[in-house]
């Protein structure tokens, strides 16, 4: 069916021109969601190292394999109707017991370190990493995640899930 959001703007009580209609056509619906970016797909731009298949347990086709050093890094381009927060999160192994920390730089700035890639065991066991906050600008955004820690790199990363309003996986 059809429906128009009808806003008495300017408060004479009656919808006229320069109130604000909104139609059906012209509403645009921004709902919270998650993106989960795999290694093959839209949105995902560049891992300093390899996509690597040899360590079972990852999705889609494999996983960013960064290497071993400080400054290594993994991008991927997400795009944001609307400037606000956004939520991002990793599965990622680490078959080592150092931590593997990184920071998230977003378009060259960084906003959160220390985001802990800590030993899961095996390189066949795959965890979650905690949530991080970022802001997004409205548009197109590069998302770096950058090794913290010399002669480590990052931990293997499988996808990195993005929740917030309306994200998207941008290919190019
Ligand atoms: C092993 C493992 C790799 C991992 C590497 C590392 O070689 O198979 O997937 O990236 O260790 O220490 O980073
Ligand atoms: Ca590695």
């Amino acid at each position: 069916c059809d429906f128009d959001l009808s806003l008495d703007v300017n408060g004479d009580c009656e919808v006229s021109l320069p109130d604000l209609v909104l139609t059906a056509e012209n509403w645009l619906l921004l709902p919270e969601t998650t993106i989960r970016i795999q290694e093959n797909e839209p949105g995902f731009v560049f891992v300093d190292g390899t996509i690597d298949s040899n360590n079972a347990g990852f999705t889609g086709t494999g996983f960013a394999n960064t290497f071993n050093q400080a400054g290594a890094y993994i991008e991927w381009r997400v795009g944001a109707p609307r400037a606000g927060s956004y939520d991002l999160q990793w599965r990622y192994a680490n078959g080592v017991t150092t931590d593997r920390s990184g920071t998230v730089t977003v378009n060259g700035t960084p906003q959160v370190s220390g985001v802990n890639f800590s030993g899961t065991g095996t390189w066949t066991t795959w965890e979650l990493s905690s949530k991080v906050t970022v802001q997004l600008q409205e548009g197109s955004n590069l998302i770096r995640l950058v090794g913290e820690v010399s002669g480590h790199g990052l931990a293997n990363i499988g996808w990195m899930e993005v929740t917030g309003l309306a994200p998207q996986g941008v290919s190019h």
